[in-house]
């Protein structure tokens, strides 16, 4: 007998970055395998992106699989990319993204058609939790709304003490000589909920500034904030990674989930089309992988900085000849706007002398690299899909956090997980030859490969039937679906 319930609905709007856009999509997916109907917003640049890079079939022709667009407020962007700007494009969000959103949920509601089918109404928004305009949207046209955090479970922990960081003088720092006399790395904080042991330098980054109304400062903590106002939390993680700091976050929020590694749920879903909707706003090369089958098991070094790093030309030197001194292969996946103002980067003679067991390409299918047999260590800005991905698939990691929560990150893959080592500070080439010879020829290297194949076992635990995050995605849906 057909359901009288109509069909539940989720509009989903990631924080138009690729680190957003990625586990948001997954999710979007999981919900639609559950019998969501789904629309999904990006930015209208990030959708032309996506069109440009994956082709327009790839978004188009699902009927119960939507995608939309609303602008994200900047003038449209050239060279250099104003989106990469993430103060900008974070004010920008917040202050112009709600009219258009609003509009478009009403017109989906009001209208109940889309095309030349018909939606059913909107039955829940599902937000990251860096665009919480939308909980005005939810409350003004009575949609529960949900905040989707796409960082760990720790580094939103510290979002959240922002303002009590603020209160008990931590921050903003006394003048600028505390980035460097050992403040940072000397406070230790011990009264964050369900964190031990973590250093100033070990939160987020934003609250290394010595102005009291730092644009990051104040509009992540004010984010992390609101979260309080929202119906739920998501978090992209799973409870045997941050046990202690979930922990301590469900007496905070009666309504959490922590659903992750989604990227693993996702190869359950069956509908090849839904499978195959892609989210990289740059375009990927395959070739790589041809080059990584040709390698030995466990010999590559893969270096790769994310979507948003930005680095001088002395830092990309001294990884380009700490890498090249290791004498390991690597495959190093440089962004063209990795290097800050520069165009022609790598130092001369880098390229004849490591052309033999070096490759280079500007973006790669990282999870299909990661879970490569190749790849021996990741070398990464520890951004949480990288280290999730990471952490899934068994890869220790050497980490350059570079800002946001990846100091976070770091402090945990280092200490907490013991599958990593931190290039601490300014980069240089001796310590990037030796963090890569100790973790592919050494005994502590040998360690973490040990535990990082544990957290991988885990983590396929987790995501399995009856594990911690199969168990709470169950609790999810049930809950949307009540409401
Ligand atoms: C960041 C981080 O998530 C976070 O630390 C911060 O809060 C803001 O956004 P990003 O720096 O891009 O995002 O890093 P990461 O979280 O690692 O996400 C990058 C995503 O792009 C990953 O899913 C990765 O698989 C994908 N990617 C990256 C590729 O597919 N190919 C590449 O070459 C590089």
């Amino acid at each position: 007998m057909a359901s009288t319930h109509p069909r539940p609905h989720a509009v989903i709007i990631p924080y138009p970055a690729q680190g957003h856009i990625n586990p948001m999509l997954q999710f979007a997916k999981l919900l639609h395998l559950h019998g969501f109907f789904i629309t999904y917003v990006n930015s209208h640049y990030n959708h032309q992106r996506l069109l440009r890079s994956r082709g327009s079939e790839s978004l188009q022709g699902l009927h119960d699989f939507r995608f939309e667009s609303i602008p994200d407020g900047l003038p449209p962007s050239g060279d250099p990319d104003t989106t990469q700007d993430i103060p900008l494009l974070c004010l920008s969000t917040r202050d112009t993204c709600g009219p258009p959103l609003m509009d478009l949920v009403t017109k989906l509601n009001i209208s109940g058609s889309h095309g030349s089918s018909v939606n059913p109404p909107v039955t829940c928004i599902i937000a990251d939790n860096f665009m919480t305009f939308t909980l005005k949207v939810g409350e003004e046209l009575g949609i529960p709304v949900l905040l989707f955090c796409t960082t760990s479970a720790c580094g939103f922990m510290g979002y959240l003490h922002f303002f009590e960081l603020i209160d008990r003088g931590y921050t903003p720092l006394k003048d600028e000589s505390y980035l460097t006399n050992g403040y940072l790395k000397e406070t230790s904080i011990e009264w964050i909920p369900g964190m031990k042991d973590m250093r100033l330098k070990d939160l987020p980054s934003f609250i290394r500034t010595t102005n009291r109304d730092d644009t990051m400062l104040n509009f992540d903590g004010g984010e992390a904030q609101n979260a309080y106002k929202a119906w739920g939390v998501i978090i992209n993680t799973y409870h045997e990674l941050e046990k202690d700091v979930i922990d301590a976050m469900k007496l905070m929020f009666p309504h959490l989930y922590t659903i992750g590694p989604l990227f693993r749920f996702v190869d359950q879903i069956k509908d090849e089309k839904i499978k195959s909707i892609g989210s990289n706003l740059w375009k990927e090369d395959m070739t790589c992988i041809d080059w990584l089958d040709k390698q030995e098991v466990g010999s590559v070094v893969y270096v790769n900085f994310g979507s948003i790093t930005v680095m001088t030309g002395e830092q990309l030197e001294e990884f380009a000849w700490g890498l090249a001194n290791s004498k390991h292969p690597f495959l190093w996946v440089i962004r063209p706007d990795l290097v800050a103002g520069e165009k022609d980067m790598l130092p001369e003679g880098f390229i004849r002398e490591t052309k033999e067991r070096g490759v280079m390409t500007s973006w790669c299918p990282q999870e299909q690299v990661l879970s490569h047999s190749s790849v021996g260590v990741f070398l990464t800005h520890s951004g949480w899909n990288s280290t999730l991905e990471s952490i899934c698939n068994g890869v220790p990691m050497i980490c350059w956090p570079f800002f946001a929560e990846q100091p976070t990150n770091c402090r945990y893959v280092c200490r907490e997980w013991g599958i990593g080592m931190e290039i601490d500070g300014n980069v240089r080439r001796d310590e990037v030859e030796g963090l890569v010879r100790e973790m592919m020829e050494g005994e502590k290297g040998k360690e973490m490969r040990l535990k990082a194949k544990e957290w991988k076992e885990k983590s396929e635990i987790a995501f399995q039937h009856g594990g911690s995050s199969y168990e709470s995605m169950n609790m999810l849906i049930n809950d949307l679906l009540i409401g």
